[in-house]
């Protein structure tokens, strides 16, 4: 006998930016303005985060990319990491995520990859509230999910270590 379990992701969608809290679309602005700066000279593809942090604090991080292609690391990597080495102690409210190829006006969808949602989840355990995470799409529609967890089904974490 075997049995099917599943998991959905949800996320809310607003029809622009102009219906987000105002700190929300702050969040945007600053992932936006990173993604400009990003160092992504082989991919041409630019990716900005942008975080807040408890106290409101805002950290930025780009794509960094390396002629060894494996050596670069992601925009929320980068932002995640920069956070994190800083203050530690202070929880991560939520995190914008923008993309856009360097030759394109608009910004485009972009989800995070497999790797960024590893990460961001480690921290997101080790806090009490969830990190919101919100995407943008060539459109300017919002895509929020309520936690990075809902990104991250069936994760590997801590507890999956079983030494907690
Ligand atoms: N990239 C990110 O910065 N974040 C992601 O979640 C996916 C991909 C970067 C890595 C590389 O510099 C470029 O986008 C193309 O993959």
């Amino acid at each position: 006998m075997t049995e099917t379990i599943s998991s959905e992701s949800r996320l809310k969608v607003y029809p622009s930016m102009d219906e987000l809290p105002q700190e929300e679309q702050a969040l945007i602005q600053a992932a936006q303005a990173s993604a400009l700066r990003a160092y992504a000279k082989y991919s041409q593809f630019q990716v900005g985060a942008a975080l807040r942090l408890e106290d409101g604090k805002i950290i930025t991080g780009n794509n960094q990319e390396n002629a060894c292609y494996p050596a670069g690391l992601c925009a929320e990597r980068v932002a995640f990491f920069a956070a994190k080495s800083q203050y530690p102690e202070l929880a991560i409210k939520a995190v914008a995520v923008v993309a856009k190829r360097a030759e394109d006006e608009i910004f485009r969808a972009a989800s995070p990859c497999g790797s960024c949602r590893q990460v961001m989840s480690e921290y997101e355990n080790n806090q009490e509230d969830p990190i919101q995470l919100y995407m943008m799409d060539a459109e300017g529609k919002i895509y929020e999910s309520a936690s990075i967890e809902n990104l991250l089904p069936f994760k590997f974490s801590e507890a999956s270590l079983g030494n907690t």
